[in-house]
């Protein structure tokens, strides 16, 4: 598993945490900053990073920022990712399970250390079920193809 991570100057310890997580269980990954604790913009690093996963250059993507909200959101809009904003274990294990989440996000300003280490060894180790949920991931699929092709015929 290839794992593509980066969070904005709200993020970075926690990085630091994950980076240590992700050497812990041997998962190779690429850290995509940011790289100071002046202020940048979480969409300069969450859209990069989830067009990563999106193409499948990487297979998973840690995203955190203050919040998670703004990383979420953000990943959220590239097709074909699904970015779960989790602050509890049992969140990470379902969303894994049930939504086959292909990205996390996270908020330093919301969770400790100590959890989102807890919380992103739950996600990168947990698997998705399949069977009736690979048929609601299929709507989402679904739908994500029709407004690309909409886009399209309105020459956008
Ligand atoms: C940055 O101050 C903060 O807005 C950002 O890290 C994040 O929480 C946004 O959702």
């Amino acid at each position: 598993m290839k794992v593509a991570l980066a969070s904005d100057h709200g993020g970075i310890h926690i990085r630091e945490v994950i980076r240590e997580l992700l050497e812990e269980l041997g998962i190779e990954y690429q850290d995509f900053g940011c790289d100071c604790e002046t202020s940048v913009d979480y969409p300069d690093y969450a859209m990069p990073v989830a067009e990563k996963v999106a193409n499948g250059e990487f297979d998973r993507g840690i995203l955190i920022c203050g919040t998670g909200i703004g990383m979420s959101i953000s990943a959220n809009k590239v097709k074909g990712i699904r970015c779960a904003l989790v602050h509890d274990v049992f969140s990470a294990k379902m969303t894994r399970l049930h939504n086959n989440s292909n990205m996390l996000a996270m908020g330093e300003r919301v969770i400790g250390a100590g959890l989102a280490s807890e919380i992103a060894k739950t996600w990168l180790l947990t698997e998705f079920e399949g069977g009736r949920h690979q048929n609601r991931i299929e709507k989402i699929n679904k739908y994500e193809e029709i407004e690309a092709s909409s886009g399209s015929e309105k020459g956008e």
